[in-house]
């Protein structure tokens, strides 16, 4: 039965198994494009650099600030550039954040606790990671408002028609604060991203922005869809959220398979340098490959039933955050967001429910799956 375009974004996953069943590898003439739906065939792409390429916009003519960030990079330049950054952006420095991240999670859930009501999506996954980030690249707080604008235009700007060129009072912006760290370091992201080095190299000014900018733009949705999803799958199962009132310890557990069972990226796209040979199919260079990740977590040929939402599932090598050299960045950073705020949120509310009258809306953006909105009811502990 064909399902309607807003039931096939909030539940693409029967799709899927159809799919990996019948046509693990399918292949649309129009747009030159291979369809992976297997995990292990994703797995490949992602795996293989050499041969599935990440600089991906550049044939298609299409000017995208992105198009020159780490993601739309291949070795060896990529690997020069993700070491300046991750020498900034280590997971030491990411769990040094944990408790300026319970104190985001507690100033945002006191504004709605006495209120009994609040929308998941607009009081705390939302703002959450957008404070994070400026938080993270030193912006003061009394810009803070500003900053917040520019990112939901950059982020909203994405998936338009290529329009998203950063405002250019962004880009004046965040060029004003790199001077003044630059004079003045400090203890924070900007400073350090300044200093790293490799091979003797530094950032430049535009790579700089470049990053801050594909920062907002990769660590913001996605962690709101996280932290969405997360709640969405804990009221479809009412036992799951029980257990983790009993253990919080279960959390990061149900952190990863909120991951797996809802993951937040849906896809991701390669292209082809090279004829080769995918799961039986001739790929041939210059083909797009697209590593439909949601599908692969739901593969069944890789979690034993796969449908199943089970916050102990072990082992769940899932392909969130993607796999290989471009292994997801901001991993550590949207884990312990999303464990603060699942945490805070079940040790202060309770009776924790979604209200099922506003039917759920997905959100706008092919690539991502998560909710527009998700008001829920609760009674304070
Ligand atoms: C890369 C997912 C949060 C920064 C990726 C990739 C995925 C992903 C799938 C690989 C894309 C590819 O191979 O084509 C997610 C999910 C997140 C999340 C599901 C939240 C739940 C964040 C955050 C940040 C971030 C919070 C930073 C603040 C990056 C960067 C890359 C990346 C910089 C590029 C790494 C590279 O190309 O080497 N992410 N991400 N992400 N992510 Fe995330």
């Amino acid at each position: 039965m064909q399902s309607s375009p807003l039931e096939q974004a909030l539940n693409p996953f029967p799709f899927y198994r159809r799919m990996r069943e019948s046509r693990p590898l399918f292949y649309r003439p129009e747009d030159e494009t291979w369809q992976v739906f297997r995990y292990a065939e994703a797995e490949q792409v992602l795996n293989n650099s050499a041969l599935f390429s990440s600089v991906r916009n550049r044939e298609r003519g299409q000017e995208r600030p992105l198009q020159n960030s780490i993601l739309n990079m291949d070795p060896p330049q990529h690997r020069q550039f993700r070491s300046l950054v991750t020498q900034a952006f280590t997971p030491r420095a990411v769990a040094q954040l944990a408790n300026r991240i319970t104190s985001i999670v507690t100033h945002l859930l006191d504004e709605v606790t006495g209120s009994g009501t609040m929308d998941i999506i607009d009081h705390l996954a939302y703002p959450l990671p957008v404070i994070v980030i400026a938080e993270l690249l030193g912006i003061p707080r009394e810009d803070r408002a500003l900053f917040k604008t520019w990112s939901d235009a950059v982020v909203n700007g994405v998936d338009g028609r290529g329009q998203n060129r950063p405002q250019p009072a962004m880009s004046d912006y965040f060029l004003q604060v790199i001077e003044e760290r630059h004079k003045e370091p400090q203890d924070d992201l900007m400073s350090a991203l300044l200093n790293a080095q490799v091979d003797g190299h530094h950032l430049s000014r535009q790579e700089l922005l470049g990053f801050c900018i594909l920062l907002l733009v990769a660590g913001n949705e996605t962690t709101t869809n996280l932290i969405g999803n997360a709640l969405l799958c804990l009221d479809e199962q009412p036992d799951s959220m029980e257990q983790l009132y009993a253990a919080p310890d279960l959390i990061p557990g149900a952190v990863e398979e909120v991951l797996r069972y809802r993951s937040p990226v849906q896809l991701t796209g390669r292209i082809a340098l090279a004829d080769t040979v995918l799961g039986n199919q001739h790929i041939q260079a210059g083909q797009r490959v697209v590593a439909n990740i949601g599908s692969a977590n739901r593969d069944e040929a890789q979690f034993p039933d796969p449908d199943r939402f089970d916050i102990r599932r072990s082992p769940n090598h899932h392909l969130a955050f993607g796999h290989g050299i471009h292994f997801c960045l901001g991993a550590p950073l949207a884990r312990l967001e999303t464990k603060i705020a699942l945490t805070l949120l079940l040790e202060r509310f309770q009776d924790i429910r979604r209200v099922p009258q506003v039917p759920l809306e997905p959100g706008e953006s092919i690539l991502m799956h998560g909710v527009k909105h998700l008001p829920v009811t609760f009674r304070q502990r």
